[in-house]
């Protein structure tokens, strides 16, 4: 069985996040997503409209996702590439580079960003409806 891991924030889901999901899971046979945490979000300065519990349970109910763990900082990907015996680390080409340290342990793959939709930009236009 080959085991996919992915990190992100994934708030207020939407179908840049689906994409990314679906295709991390064609890499292998089971996908595990590290979901950042409120306090982790606090670091990089980013704050999530949906709490952890709520963006997780939305992971959770996507077919996609087989399991979802906390990302807690920056340092734990190793760690979570042994503990879970990852065989594919996969994440959005807004990373690229920035993880090759990872194919040390598995494959590294960054995958092409759906265009033109983000979290962000899901928030700024919101506000400038309201
Ligand atoms: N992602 C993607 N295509 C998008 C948006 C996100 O492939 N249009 C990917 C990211 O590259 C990452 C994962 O989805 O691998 C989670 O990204 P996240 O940062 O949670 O989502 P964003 O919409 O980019 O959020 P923000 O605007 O807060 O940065």
């Amino acid at each position: 069985m080959k085991r996919v891991l992915t990190y992100g924030t994934f708030d207020l889901l939407h179908y840049g996040h689906i994409n990314l999901l679906k295709r991390a899971k064609e890499r292998g046979d089971y996908l595990i997503t590290a979901l950042s945490t409120d306090e982790f979000n606090g670091i990089k300065g980013k704050r999530s409209y949906f709490k952890y519990d709520e963006r997780k349970k939305l992971l959770e109910a996507v077919r996609y996702v087989d399991l979802v763990i906390p990302e807690h900082n920056w340092e734990q990907k190793v760690q979570d590439v042994l503990t879970y015996h990852i065989d594919t680390f996969v994440i959005g080409d807004d990373w690229k580079g920035k993880f090759d340290f990872l194919a040390d342990y598995c494959n590294v793959v960054y995958l092409e960003r759906t265009p033109e939709i983000s979290t962000t930009k899901i928030k700024e236009q919101l506000m400038l409806q309201s």
